[in-house]
């Protein structure tokens, strides 16, 4: 079996995501010195924040042409009723909701210095008064349900590649599965771990590096499984992906579906 040294090489030396992110870092570094904001240079989580939001908004074009391209475009209209959506970033969803299907939509983002890049994509799609975001990690329960976000009250959870930068993605699916209405949807789009063992191997190697400069994001995590061990749903088999066997370099396989939390 050919093991696709050439391809595999270009794939895992493909640097572009980890020099911007670098850059990015180093500029908000390099702010933080010179306006004297020394507690905010030395705390990491404030320099990860801030390069975080400067990496994706340099690179954010390209994002969301390419997902435009992708099932993303028919999923997030699948939405209803009352939604959660989990890490909004720049807002890129939320122009791709169907406005006629949704009553309120509760975006819970973690990363403070995305609230006018939401806000401004709300107004835009003319859900400013439907759309509300509350600043916290999506683990918060104890804030997600002073928000209103308690068990079983949500009519849709939407999930565009969050849930790898999320601490324990295994607790995240299942609070993610309480919090739905039983016949509530899960939509999501997100990648994990490859099921090749040289790319696993790529992944678990880099990763440290990877989740320290991108946002937390981890690219070997095993999102079958935690949404498997969630809770019941009526549909967990139809679940796709676009992982090929042909194509065993890719460091980044997607899979989504829309998952409907069964009704007991
Ligand atoms: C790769 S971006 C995706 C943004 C957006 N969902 C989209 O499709 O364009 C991941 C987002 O999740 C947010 N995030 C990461 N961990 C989170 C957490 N524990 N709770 C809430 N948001 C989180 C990040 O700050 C970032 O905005």
């Amino acid at each position: 079996m050919p093991i696709y040294l050439k391809q595999r090489w270009n794939a895992y030396t493909d640097l572009d995501p980890v020099t911007y992110a670098v850059w990015a870092i180093y500029e908000n570094a390099k702010v933080f010195y010179l306006e004297g904001r020394y507690g905010d240079l030395f705390s990491f989580r404030k320099l990860q924040d801030a390069g975080f939001h400067l990496w994706y908004s340099t690179i954010n074009h390209f994002v969301n042409q390419f997902e435009s391209t992708t099932s993303i475009a028919t999923l997030v209209p699948q939405c209803e009723g009352v939604v959660l959506e989990l890490g909004p970033g720049m807002g890129n969803q939320i122009v791709r909701y169907d406005k006629n299907k949704v009553t309120r939509v509760i975006g819970v983002e973690s990363n403070p210095h995305f609230r006018p890049d939401i806000e401004a994509q709300a107004e835009k799609a003319g859900l400013g008064g439907v759309y509300e975001l509350v600043t916290c990690g999506a683990e918060e329960s104890d804030v997600l349900e002073r928000n209103g976000i308690g068990a079983s009250s949500m009519d849709t959870v939407l999930s565009i590649q969050v849930l790898c930068s999320v601490r324990d993605e295994k607790a995240m699916a299942r609070e993610i599965h309480r919090v739905l209405k039983p016949g509530g949807k899960f939509i999501f789009w997100e990648h994990h771990v490859s099921s090749d063992w040289i790319t696993r191997l790529y992944q678990n190697v880099t990763n440290p590096i990877w989740r320290r400069l991108i946002g937390g994001c981890c690219r070997n995590k095993d999102m079958y499984a935690a949404l498997a061990a969630a809770g019941q749903w009526e549909n967990f088999k139809s679940i796709e992906g676009d992982a090929d066997p042909g194509k065993p370099w890719v460091t980044l396989p997607r899979m989504w579906g829309v998952l409907v939390k069964a009704k007991e």
